[in-house]
């Protein structure tokens, strides 16, 4: 997969985005899979994750920049440290969190990576971020000219796990990205996985775990890695070699579901009806007698048309709806709605 993204990227397409639910393995699949592959080729890899602090996306680009000049390109990065000393007046790469949150020295992080040898490599985590705050916005038309203006030497790819998000940052005729990257699929991994995760768990303590019965818990939570990687560790400490058996430990131990439990018993009650008796059995939102059956339900004489509006706004606000067009409304994520399905209603 890491290939043919790359492939992709090689064949001219300027930057490609990816998302997934959580826990999917897509920062993994960047780290592990993506950056040695293009390192590989020869090309420079950048790591900008806007998490890393999310008051200040421009200080996640100066340490992403920074990082990577320091691992890879030692030529770059004393031009680097030399350049933002002498136009930023710090004293050597020292510089503070707060002078590493500064635009312009983004800018000026960015402008470095052009223009070398080896071509470049941006890859952006938790883009979705980048919506989150109208003042963000001057920086995503910042990235865009940038990427725009310099298509010959840098590429980027975006991954994030919002869909809602992403859409607003790629796919919104106002928004600044629009049109410049292409989405592309990440699919859940298959077999393949789940067998090496048993040749691992035999190479590591000599007891085997046939690898279908490794598969039937990865797929049914959701294909995520996190969970049966997380459970197979967890029976290695414990020295539990049978996976029903530590499945019914790790499940005593953590709850998968504990999070989606307690985002549940956070919401007003018009909200967890709105999920509930509204969204999943997909009934009409603006209709007669949804807003009968939700008063009645809440104990209340009248529900207007602005209750429900107001609903819809706050579950987008809290990334739990995503609003798809044409009153189209999704969950974001499909393990949230699965717990709704199974242990609420
Ligand atoms: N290819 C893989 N091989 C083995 N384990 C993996 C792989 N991918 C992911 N994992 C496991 O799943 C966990 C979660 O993966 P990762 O953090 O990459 O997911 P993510 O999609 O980036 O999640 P988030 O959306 O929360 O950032 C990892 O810590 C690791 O234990
Ligand atoms: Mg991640």
């Amino acid at each position: 997969m890491a290939e043919s993204y790359l492939d992709q990227l090689d064949a001219g397409l300027n930057s490609v985005a990816i998302f997934a639910d959580r826990r999917k393995g897509k920062t993994e699949f960047l780290l592990d899979d993506l950056d040695p592959a293009a390192k590989e080729r020869g090309i420079l890899t950048v790591y900008v994750n806007f998490w890393e602090k999310k008051s200040a996306p421009s200080y996640c680009i100066n340490q992403g920049i920074r990082r990577s000049l320091e691992r890879d390109s030692p030529k770059l990065f004393k031009k680097w440290k030399k350049e933002i000393s002498v136009n930023f007046g710090l004293v050597q790469a020292k510089a503070s969190n707060i002078t590493l949150s500064n635009p312009e020295i983004a800018n000026e992080s960015l402008e470095m990576l052009v223009g070398n040898k080896s071509r470049v490599l941006i890859m952006f985590d938790e883009i979705q971020h980048l919506a989150t705050n109208p003042d963000f916005e001057e920086l995503i038309a910042t990235l865009r000219t940038y990427l725009d203006g310099n298509k010959k030497s840098i590429r980027a790819i975006f991954t994030g796990s919002s869909q809602d998000r992403l859409n607003k940052i790629f796919r919104n005729q106002k928004a600044a990205f629009y049109r410049s990257a292409s989405l592309v699929a990440f699919p859940d991994m298959d077999e393949d996985f789940t067998a090496y995760l048993a040749k691992q768990f035999y190479a590591l303590t000599k007891r085997k775990i046939p690898k279908s019965e490794i598969h039937e818990i990865f797929v049914e939570y959701r294909c995520s890695p996190f969970i049966v990687v997380d459970l197979l560790q967890t029976m290695m400490r414990e020295g539990i070699y049978d996976i029903k058996e530590g499945l019914g430990y790790y499940l005593a131990q953590s709850n998968p579901t504990e999070e989606w439990e307690d985002l549940w018993k956070g919401l007003k009650p018009i909200d967890q009806l709105m999920l509930s008796k509204i969204i999943i059995p997909k009934r009409a939102f603006y209709h007669v007698d949804t807003y009968k059956l939700i008063a009645k339900e809440l104990g209340v004489g009248k529900v207007s048309r602005g209750t429900i509006q107001a609903s819809a706004k706050r579950l987008r606000e809290l990334d739990i709806l995503n609003n798809e067009g044409r009153g189209q409304w999704v969950f974001e994520s499909d393990e949230f709605k699965d717990y709704i399905v199974t242990e609420v209603m």
